[in-house]
């Protein structure tokens, strides 16, 4: 299946947060498999601004939307709750809405679980710990009230960002590019991926008009240290300073211990098996992360 064959174009695909992380592997990967796609960055438009976003939808015709712009610093979300909501509910709302009869896929994250249980399936109940996993989670529920939309739920991404400092991978070598320590837990799990990999799966995924909640998330689950010690390897040329910790010592804002996803629904839609980050590393030796 092709995506042309499987959607059609009317227009171009529509990528949001195009300069962000994830949204400028998308741009890449469709470009590189010939689709007409249009990258709006937040120069580009506003988003929260629903006359000029009317005005370019019902110009530009897109034929789907693929939404990952949002605010996506916990920290930001914290400081500016309203914000957050504006940008992460309203405007995600307003853009589902207007694709009511195209392919709509929203970007939402792992932190929509508390982390007390693991190995989450895609329709176990949602329990946020933040304010900006609650606006992911009110979202993803004014997404899902259209039958032909997708919801992805992701992990860590990693990557090269536009403003390289986007993939979890590059904060913490710019951290250890400034001389600072980190410390990493050992009880705490993710499933972090590439974002190549992430845009690859999700265009795969829309290629077969898939809808409803889908996993998006590496094949293997790690602490936060073992995340550093796969980063140490991958930058031998830099001193990685670290530290073991433990979220028993910790006492800031509430954590999710172990939100590692089930993606074995994931990997029945794809046909292919998604590897893990320790894999794909080894895989891609070349590869800018
Ligand atoms: N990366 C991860 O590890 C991860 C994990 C789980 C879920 N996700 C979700 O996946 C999606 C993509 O993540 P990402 O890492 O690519 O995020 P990102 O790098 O932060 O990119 C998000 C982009 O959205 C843009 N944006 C913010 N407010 C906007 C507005 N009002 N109008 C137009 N554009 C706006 C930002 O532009 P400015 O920076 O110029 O404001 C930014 O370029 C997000 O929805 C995120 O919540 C990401």
């Amino acid at each position: 299946m092709d995506l042309e064959g499987s959607i059609g174009f009317g227009g171009p695909i529509w990528v949001t947060g195009a300069g962000g992380l994830i949204g400028s592997y998308l741009v890449r990967e469709l470009s590189q498999r010939g689709c007409p796609v249009r990258g709006l960055s937040h120069k580009d438009l506003e988003l929260t601004d629903c006359k000029a976003v009317l005005e370019t939808f019902l110009k530009e015709k897109p034929s789907a939307v693929i939404h990952c712009a949002a605010l996506s610093s916990s920290v930001v979300c914290e400081e500016k709750p309203g914000l957050a909501r504006k940008v992460n509910v309203f405007t995600t709302r307003f853009l589902s809405d207007l694709c009511h009869n195209i392919p709509f896929f929203f970007f939402s994250t792992d932190l929509v679980f508390n982390g007390q249980k693991g190995n989450y399936q895609p329709e176990d109940p949602v329990n946020p710990l933040s304010m900006y996993a609650q606006t992911k989670a009110e979202a993803e529920e004014l997404v899902l009230t259209q039958p032909g939309h997708t919801v992805i739920r992701t992990s860590l991404n990693g990557g090269i960002s536009p403003k390289g400092n986007r993939g979890f991978n590059e904060e913490i070598r710019n951290a250890w590019q400034a001389g600072k320590e980190l410390c990493f837990f050992t009880d705490e799990f993710r499933c972090p991926i590439a974002a190549r990999l992430t845009a690859r799966i999700v265009v795969e995924l829309l290629e077969k008009r898939i809808a409803g909640i889908v996993h998006v998330a590496g094949g293997g689950r790690f602490s936060r240290y073992e995340i550093a010690q796969l980063l140490a390897k991958r930058y031998p040329e830099q001193e990685a300073l670290m530290r073991p910790g433990s979220l028993k010592e910790y006492s800031g804002a509430p954590r999710s211990p172990d939100t590692s996803l089930d993606i074995s629904a994931t990997e029945e839609f794809l046909g292919w098996k998604i590897p893990g980050l320790d894999a794909w590393l080894q895989e891609n030796p070349e590869e800018p992360f």
